[in-house]
């Protein structure tokens, strides 16, 4: 599902480094906490999968997207014809999908969760959750149709995520199994714009977390632009990030894990940054 912050673009990169340090097997759980629209989960090659977010509207998608995709509006037209069912007013009418995205903007309580997850993001500007309605022309001078987009795409999520359990829970709250899993984080970064409804996250407590999650045992890795320097960056490529609809700028992204999994996998360090995932043509520093 189209999301901000999305790893879609450097999924299977990061994969490769993790399943290259720990090893795994049909009975490892992969847990994807923080997992916004499901970008990286979808792609995850192992059957026991969990995923895990905050964000109750956008899991509900998710579970919609696994469950019956085809209750999703198709198109915009699908799209308008479904604000106004659910609407309480029943004389209501919308002219273009923006002005039907404002009313379920300001009528939330009218709404499913999964339907105001799902559009609240797909059809969003910057897939930012519930921000402005999203505007784009193809090639041809036509509005871009962002909802049939992002059925297309919730089509092809479907099939890439039966496996997954999703899970409405804070990063901290869940109780992880801790033999034969990988925990992977993609928190939101403290140097990028904020997720809506989720103002509370603190870097520094998170950071804690991973330290106690490593000592306790885990195979614990995060994705961040950096990091405190007792963690490992293992991993990191330049990414060109929108900053406006015509402004670009380049941040490093980077993996980074702790000493102790490094080692409770018979890693070293400098094997990881010189010659291991160099010669993978996977380190792109
Ligand atoms: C960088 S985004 C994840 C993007 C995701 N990896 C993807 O590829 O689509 C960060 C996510 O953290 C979630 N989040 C924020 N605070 C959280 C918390 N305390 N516990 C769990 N999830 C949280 C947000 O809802 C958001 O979906």
């Amino acid at each position: 599902m189209k999301y901000m912050g999305s790893k879609r673009r450097v999924a299977n990169d990061i994969l490769n480094v993790m399943f290259n340090i720990v090893e795994t097997d049909e009975n490892t759980i992969f847990y994807d906490v923080f997992c916004g629209g499901g970008n990286l989960i979808q792609e995850v090659p192992l059957k026991n999968r969990v995923a895990i977010d905050l964000n109750e509207y956008v899991i509900e998608a998710l579970r919609v997207i696994k469950l019956n995709p085809y209750i999703l509006p198709k198109d915009r037209q699908d799209f308008i014809n479904m604000v106004k069912q659910y609407a309480k007013d029943k004389h209501i009418e919308f002219k273009t999908g923006k002005e039907a995205y404002n009313y379920m903007k300001e009528h939330l309580k009218e709404y499913p969760k999964w339907f105001i997850g799902y559009i609240g993001t797909t059809c969003a500007f910057g897939a930012k959750f519930l921000s402005t309605w999203a505007r784009g022309t193809e090639r041809n001078g036509k509005k871009r149709d962002y909802v049939r987009q992002a059925y297309n795409s919730a089509i092809v999520q479907h099939k890439r995520i039966q496996c997954v359990d999703f899970i409405c829970k804070e990063y901290d709250k869940y109780d992880y199994i801790k033999e034969n899993s990988i925990v992977y984080c993609d928190p939101p970064y403290s140097e990028a714009s904020k997720y809506p409804r989720m103002t509370g996250f603190k870097s520094s407590d998170f950071y804690n977390w991973i330290r106690h999650m490593s000592k306790q045992g885990y195979n614990i890795f995060f994705s961040e632009f950096s990091a405190p320097e007792d963690f490992v960056e293992i991993w990191s490529k330049e990414l060109l990030i929108t900053t406006h609809k015509t402004r670009y700028s380049v941040k490093v992204d980077k993996l980074f894990t702790t000493e102790e999994v490094l080692s409770r996998n018979n890693v070293d360090k400098k094997d990881i940054i010189q010659n291991r995932f160099k010669q993978n043509g996977i380190f792109a520093l």
